[in-house]
């Protein structure tokens, strides 16, 4: 199978992988043929990147890095308890349950992480988004907890930035919806209101025994920056707790790899450039070591152009250099398809470099 961009999809490209929509529905099958229809409407509902069959490339498989009912499971319960919090706004507590749910939740989702020895590639879970803050907030979380894991935080430290991650962003729960889901431009005023969900976040959740203090803080932190310049109280370098920092890049990396409203999504390795040009403004530059060495920065299936003009199809990872990925060569420079199709290991073959992705085939 291959990756193509919604915006290089063409009508008769045959989906290689089934797309769900997150609440685990099923919107269209393994094999289904494309119409332009259908392109538009997948776009229109977020979708940006999509499997593939071509015919070529068949004998590729791409794995999920987490399963989808683990991940469903997690949506869900996210979607489920952010919303009676929202219900109960800032008088809301945390029952038992909500706890309980969210430590089985971690649970999975922690013994998952650990047991993915090579470089995660998240693009693979291609769904149909109902609502950010709830994907959002799961995603950030797995990229936290697989660069703590890197980090050699233990398993007391995993829990506690893990439930960070998960509750990061609650306190956007209580931001008026005309202005969280506001589809233009926000006025300084509605950013200003926007802001403030670090601290309602972090008042909520500092009440709440059964949650640790720095799971609270990660809420309170997360928008601080390495030269001081972030919110809510412009801390600077080793002021901001190390669970904060780690989460800040995968953070950000979520949200310029998404869809929304005001613009495309990245893919991995757009939105790594943005964040090696911040690495010592927004970001720890050890962090963003960590996180480059874990996630796929050029995913399985992706088409790529070489330096030598030739097009390859991503076929596997270096586990130390994700940037320099086994590739399949597949055309000559001229664009003619190759009699017989040969490897390439980037890592060993440093004339070679890729210069473009998500190429057209
Ligand atoms: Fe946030």
């Amino acid at each position: 199978m291959r990756l193509v961009s919604i915006v290089n999809c063409e009508s008769g490209m045959v989906l290689a992988k089934t797309i769900y929509h997150e609440s685990g529905r099923k919107l269209l099958g393994e094999g289904f043929e494309l119409s332009d229809k259908a392109i538009n409407r997948l776009e229109e509902q977020g979708i940006t990147h999509l499997y593939i069959k071509d015919g070529i490339t068949d004998d590729i498989f791409v794995e999920d890095a987490i399963p989808l009912e683990v991940r469903r499971e997690a949506v869900i319960t996210i979607h489920t308890h952010f919303e009676a919090i929202q219900d109960g706004q800032k008088g809301a507590i945390f029952h038992s349950r909500m706890i309980k749910d969210f430590k089985r939740i971690l649970d999975l989702l922690i013994s998952e992480i650990k047991g993915t020895k090579s470089v995660m590639n998240l693009l693979s879970h291609i769904q149909v988004r109902d609502h950010y803050v709830f994907s959002h907030s799961l995603n950030v979380t797995l990229y936290t907890l697989a660069v703590a894991t890197k980090r050699g935080f233990n398993d007391k430290q995993l829990y506690e930035i893990g439930l960070g991650g998960l509750l990061h962003d609650i306190g956007k729960m209580m931001i008026p919806s005309e202005i969280l889901h506001k589809p233009g431009r926000l006025t300084d005023e509605e950013f200003d209101e926007i802001k403030k969900h670090s601290e309602y976040g972090f008042e909520l959740l500092r009440k709440q025994v059964d949650i640790p203090l720095l799971s609270a803080h990660c809420a309170l932190q997360h928008h601080e920056k390495w030269n001081g310049k972030g919110y809510p109280r412009g801390l600077a370098g080793e002021q901001i707790h190390p669970y904060a920092r780690t989460m800040a890049v995968g953070d950000v990396f979520d949200a310029l790899t998404t869809h929304r409203v005001y613009r495309r999504a990245m893919l991995p390795h757009e939105a790594m450039e943005i964040i090696y040009a911040d690495t010592n403004t927004h970001f720890e530059q050890g962090v963003v070591e960590l996180f480059r060495r874990t996630i796929a920065i050029y995913p399985v299936g992706v088409t790529v152009k070489l330096n030598s003009g030739e097009t390859a199809v991503v076929v596997g990872y270096n586990e130390h250099s994700p940037s320099r990925p086994l590739v399949r060569v597949i055309k000559d420079p001229a664009g003619n398809p190759l009699a017989s199709h040969y490897e390439l290991d980037l890592l060993k073959d440093l004339s070679c470099m890729i210069i473009e992705c998500d190429a057209i085939l």
